[in-house]
């Protein structure tokens, strides 16, 4: 029911205006995001990378209905993909199709995401479309298959509480696509997703096992102790090696379970979000975990 809640609050306007303010505001972005800017990022994703992880960036924003906005964003990514490039940083970057244009058209998320993977490919650096809300899911994947990038440099994101989610996943193997999976973060109906935390789970291990026995790199993104362990006992059943796939963790979260599977040898890629549109990104944080309502209440009244 909180869950619900906080899903639906990320969606408006109004405790979008009281959350966001400053200086309670960026105390409490602060828990889950890099930074306003591309600087502070890089500095996060250079001592990450120091320690030993890699990262991924993603510089927040969602649902932009302005063209110019849209072709905007694409820009910033290639001025990232340029910064990762020069600095040789272990980093590839996350993209959302509806901060490039989705809502306005295919064509213009197509044309922005053409921009950005050409230039990633240049720089031979990986590009990650993450999942949206199951009103986008159709279009996500068939703009992925159209894009006909090169599966080295291009990639999608399956969500476990789907029901279509196996079928999904079929096709793009068949494809030879490169596969994130995550439980998936949004409100969704029970006509398309499983409403129980254990059915979501159950999925996202026959999921992971299909990942892991299809011979491509995929990445298994999850905090949870259950699912994590499911991983590494199937991979070592049947003789599935380390580098073979990798865990992908939230900036912020976990960070002794991010420490942990770094020090028993597999490779953890952090999610490294930045910018100024944090507060869609850091209600789906909430409704994740509401203990992190304790948090935001505490950074409230300090204000
Ligand atoms: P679960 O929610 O069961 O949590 C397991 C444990 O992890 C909790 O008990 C708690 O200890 C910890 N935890 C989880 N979330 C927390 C939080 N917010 N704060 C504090 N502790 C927390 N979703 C999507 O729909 N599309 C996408 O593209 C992506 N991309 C993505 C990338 C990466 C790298 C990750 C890790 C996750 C995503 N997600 C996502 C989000 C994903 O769908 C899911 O909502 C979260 O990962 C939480 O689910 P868990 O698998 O961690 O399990």
């Amino acid at each position: 029911m909180l869950r619900a809640i906080l899903l639906f609050l990320s969606e408006r306007e109004t405790p979008k205006k009281i959350l966001a303010s400053p200086p309670a505001g960026r105390r409490l972005a602060a828990r889950f995001i890099a930074g306003e800017d591309l600087e502070s990022a890089v500095q996060i994703v250079r001592r990450l990378n120091d320690e030993g992880f890699e990262a991924t960036l993603d510089y927040l924003g969602e649902s932009v209905h302005d063209r110019e906005a849209a072709a905007e964003a694409a820009k910033v990514y290639c001025s990232i993909l340029d910064r990762l490039a020069v600095l040789q940083l272990r980093s590839n970057i996350s993209v959302k199709l509806t901060q490039l244009g989705l809502d306005i058209g295919a064509e213009v998320a197509h044309r922005n995401l053409a921009m950005i993977w050409q230039a990633a490919a240049a720089h031979r650096i990986f590009v990650r479309i993450d999942m949206e809300s199951s009103a986008y899911t159709q279009a996500t994947l068939r703009v992925f298959h159209e894009a006909g990038a090169p599966r080295e440099v291009l990639g999608v994101v399956i969500q476990s509480y789907l029901f279509r989610s196996a079928k999904d996943t079929d096709d793009l193997l068949a494809e030879g696509a490169r596969i994130r999976l995550v439980k998936g973060a949004y409100k969704e109906p029970e006509s398309l997703a499983y409403p129980d935390k254990a059915d979501v789970d159950s999925s996202f291990v026959r999921l992971m096992q299909r990942l892991l026995s299809s011979g491509g790199y995929h990445a298994i993104a999850t905090h949870d102790p259950a699912m994590i362990r499911a991983t590494c006992e199937y991979a070592r059943d049947k003789g599935i090696g380390s580098d073979r796939f990798e865990f992908q963790m939230l900036y912020g979260i976990r960070r002794d379970l991010q420490q942990q599977l770094l020090r028993q040898g597999y490779r953890v890629r952090i999610y490294v979000p930045y910018g100024k549109q944090w507060y869609s990104y850091f209600m789906r944080r909430l409704a994740e975990r509401p203990a992190n309502l304790l948090f935001v209440l505490r950074n409230l009244i300090r204000k």
